[in-house]
């Protein structure tokens, strides 16, 4: 477990990180992030967020000084920039696993899933201020042990996982490790196990699916990899029109 003055260091020598800005309270680390002047990459890590958010225009909300709220600016070159909202849950999935020590399921499109119940969520503002930027916010259920009542039933997180505490920082830490990684597979087109492990957790394929995309498909999920879903041997649909996937 890394000494939280010492998490910059680590970071520093692990992954392509150099800032960590740890803050108390913000409106969104995703705010925070786009905001920060200094160039490289950096870790925007916010204790509470008073007005998270999720995707769709969802809101994110948090327990303070519990969960874990981060974004990770990176700026770099990826061949094929759509991966990345199906390669990012995988990252945090194994990072979440080495803590969980079971394994976790990805939801269609990119949650994190506990025992039928969600860990965490990501979103990613791509091009700000840059072609090349992406702000990745994270947000992991990490020491909550009670839930509203309209997500009692739907949520859950690593404390209730695995029966005690779980250390902030050094979830942080393997996080950024996972993210880093991966991004480095997807700039040199390495996809593989990165996809094996989405096919493998998403545990969508052989099955009947639905699929809302320009129009709603029906079929066998037989091929899955970062580019496209195939139906029934044949009918190819692209991930960047699927809006909904599911079992049906
Ligand atoms: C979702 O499940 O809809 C995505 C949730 C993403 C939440 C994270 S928390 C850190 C970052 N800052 C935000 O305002 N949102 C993301």
């Amino acid at each position: 477990m890394p000494d939280p003055t010492h998490l910059e260091t680590l970071l520093q020598e692990r992954t392509r990180f150099r800032r960590l800005q740890h803050v108390a309270s913000c409106p969104s680390t995703q705010d925070l992030a786009a905001a920060d002047p200094a160039p490289g990459d950096g870790i925007y890590w916010a204790d509470h967020q008073t007005r998270g958010r999720g995707r769709q225009q969802r809101e994110w909300h948090d327990e303070p000084g519990v969960d874990l709220a981060l974004t990770l600016r990176v700026r770099c070159r990826l061949p094929q920039p759509l991966a990345l909202p199906a390669a990012l849950p995988v990252a945090v999935l194994l990072a979440c696993e080495e803590v969980a020590g079971r394994p976790l399921t990805v939801k269609w499109p990119n949650d994190v899933y506990c025992a039928g119940r969600k860990l965490s969520g990501v979103l990613i503002d791509a091009g700000v201020g840059n072609a090349d930027t992406f702000l990745i916010g994270i947000g992991v259920n990490v020491n909550r042990v009670r839930f509203p009542p309209d997500l009692e039933t739907r949520a859950t997180s690593l404390a209730l996982a695995t029966g005690h505490e779980v250390d902030r920082e050094d979830l942080l830490l393997r996080i950024a490790t996972r993210v880093d990684s991966m991004l480095q597979d997807l700039a040199v087109r390495r996809h593989d196990r990165l996809e094996a492990v989405f096919r493998d957790r998403l545990g969508l394929l052989g099955q009947r699916v639905r699929v809302e995309a320009t129009a709603v498909h029906e079929g066998v999920l037989t091929g899955l990899d970062f580019e496209r879903l195939v139906l029934d041997g044949t009918r190819a649909v692209p991930l960047a029109v699927v809006r909904s996937l599911q079992r049906g």
